[in-house]
């Protein structure tokens, strides 16, 4: 797996989905299945973009007792995605768990990743809610680096993060990054955001692009102006 840019098919039904899909005839996007489209339409949406071609990034974020995530992802790993990840929050035993989980009798498994702090939560609200007062971005780097000592294969973070999540735990660690705008597009409610080629310049490994693919006027050629700034 290389450089790749996965398209986040945030929509609520198997219809719009497999009507956004069906514009794509030529190159299949990679395609990230989050929590809504899972739990409107259960694992049977992720057979069938799989048997469409598709690779896919299985967003469900996980975050429970180590027990609970290794049986959960021991039923995932059955589902042959590309990526799926939880919440380095749960600590490095449940990170642990979960790789045993996800890996199958043969020993391969899906790449596994965490999400450290979601780019939602700021230092006010980190320190106010969950008491913890260091500056955020050690605490980012410092759930990266646990996560990659559990075994896991990258992070999800800020694309303005994953520069020093390489410097951090090396370049093989895979960031993979949403935020993600065209220099000419409408930032939405993202907040700190990158076009594809400051993401490339930076070194993020894969960029999770939503709302400038699906919501464009010819999501195809979106589609296509992202990969020929990110990957060509
Ligand atoms: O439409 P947009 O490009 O903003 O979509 C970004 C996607 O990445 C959404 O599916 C969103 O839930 C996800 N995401 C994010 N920020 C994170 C983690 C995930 O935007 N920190």
């Amino acid at each position: 797996m290389g450089k790749d840019v996965i398209v986040a098919c945030d929509f609520k039904s198997a219809e719009d989905t497999f009507a956004f899909l069906d514009k794509f005839t030529g190159r299949k996007p990679f395609v990230k299945i989050g929590m809504e489209l899972f739990y409107a339409e259960g694992p049977s949406i992720v057979r069938e973009i799989k048997a469409r071609g598709h690779k896919i990034f299985l967003d469900l974020k996980l975050h429970d007792i180590p027990n609970t995530v290794k049986k959960a992802m021991s039923v995932l790993r059955n589902l042959d995605v590309d990526i799926t990840n939880l919440h380095a929050a749960g600590t490095k035993s449940m990170m642990e768990a979960a790789i045993e989980g996800l890996t199958r009798p043969d020993g391969t498994r899906p790449l596994l990743i965490a999400v450290t702090q979601l780019t939602s939560t700021d230092q006010e609200a980190m320190e106010r809610d969950l008491l913890i007062k260091e500056p955020i971005d050690k605490v980012v780097m410092h759930y990266a680096k646990t996560a990659k000592d559990a075994g896991l294969d990258g992070v999800v973070c800020s694309p303005l993060e994953a520069e020093k999540v390489h410097d951090t735990c090396g370049k093989t660690f895979l960031t993979v990054t949403p935020g993600v705008r065209f220099a000419d597009g409408d930032i939405g409610d993202q907040k700190r955001v990158m076009t594809p080629a400051e993401a490339k310049k930076i070194g993020s490994d894969y960029i999770v692009v939503g709302r400038p693919i699906t919501a464009a006027d010819d999501p195809v050629a979106a589609y296509e102006r992202c990969v020929s700034d990110f990957v060509d």
